[in-house]
């Protein structure tokens, strides 16, 4: 299949599922990989022939949705993000539980793929935040649309490649090495769980003082389906959290109740009287 015939294909189609075709600019090579697979799972000539399948067959519609699901992540993903939580957020969010009568930090990861950022902020929290807060724990709830994602998440195993990004001393400190394979140490998947949930579809209950939101729904989603998810997400954020959203995001225009903190794509949720 040619690029450019993927490219007029996808243009067409990604609207129809609710997804915009600029945030698959970049990443077309994937989702076109998978078409071409299914053209020849199905016998078909070209893309002409697939789009007859797609208007006889609306489940065929929910097939090609699943070859849009972009996997990649890794640990640290966004050095300067995971600092500022470091440093600043979740100390923030921890010296504040006390005074509403809670010790726990409550953590939502949207889209989590195999875990990655659960388990980044689950290694910060551990590194950096718990010895200062010795009476507050954190969970971290990991929610993700593929049940492979989910069972790669929970099994916590991850290649040399996804842990690039993080600082090396804790590389020592949170994973066993075996050959190429680095398992997470048992003792950080204390308070992480994954479910099954598409966030289109459905949400936690919350509230969380911090989601993070990352390269799915301000990427890939079209602008009304943003808007709509961020409506819910803002349900479930408590006043004074935070939403962490990608470093090539922005959030739709009325979200006026959402200020970032200095060039970094986190926001703070307005407090009740604040600005
Ligand atoms: C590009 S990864 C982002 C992973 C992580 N948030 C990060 O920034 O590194 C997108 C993830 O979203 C998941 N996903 C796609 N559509 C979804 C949906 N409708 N609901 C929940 N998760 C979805 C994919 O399976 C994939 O694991």
């Amino acid at each position: 299949m040619r690029d450019r015939d993927c490219v007029g294909f996808l243009q067409w189609a990604l609207p129809r599922l609710g997804l915009r075709w600029p945030g698959y600019r970049k990443v077309r090579g994937t989702v076109c990989k998978r078409v071409g697979r299914r053209l020849r799972a199905l016998g078909l000539v070209d893309l002409d022939a697939y789009r007859d399948v797609l208007a006889a067959d609306p489940r065929e519609w929910e097939c090609l949705e699943t070859f849009c699901r972009i996997p990649i992540s890794r640990f640290w993903r966004d050095r300067g993000v995971f600092e500022r939580l470091g440093r600043e957020v979740l100390p923030a969010l921890a010296a504040e539980a006390p005074a509403r009568g809670e010790r726990l930090v409550r953590c939502w990861s949207i889209g989590c793929a195999s875990g990655e950022e659960a388990y980044s902020l689950r290694i910060l929290w551990r590194e950096e935040v718990q010895p200062a807060f010795p009476g507050i724990e954190i969970s971290i709830l990991g929610t993700d649309v593929e049940s492979t994602m989910i069972a790669r998440a929970e099994a916590a195993c991850y290649g040399e490649g996804s842990l690039k990004d993080l600082p090396s001393r804790w590389r020592e400190r949170a994973f066993d090495r075996d050959g190429g394979a680095f398992h997470l140490m048992p003792g950080l998947k204390e308070g992480v769980v994954f479910r099954l949930q598409d966030i289109r579809e459905e949400q936690p209950d919350g509230p969380f003082d911090l989601i993070l939101c990352r390269n799915l729904v301000f990427t890939y989603f079209e602008e009304g389906l943003q808007a709509a998810v961020l409506g819910r997400l803002d349900r479930r954020l408590r006043a004074g959290g935070y939403l962490v959203i990608g470093s090539h995001e922005r959030l739709p225009d009325d979200a006026p109740s959402y200020a970032p903190l200095d060039g970094l794509p986190v926001y703070r949720k307005r407090a009740d009287g604040e600005w």
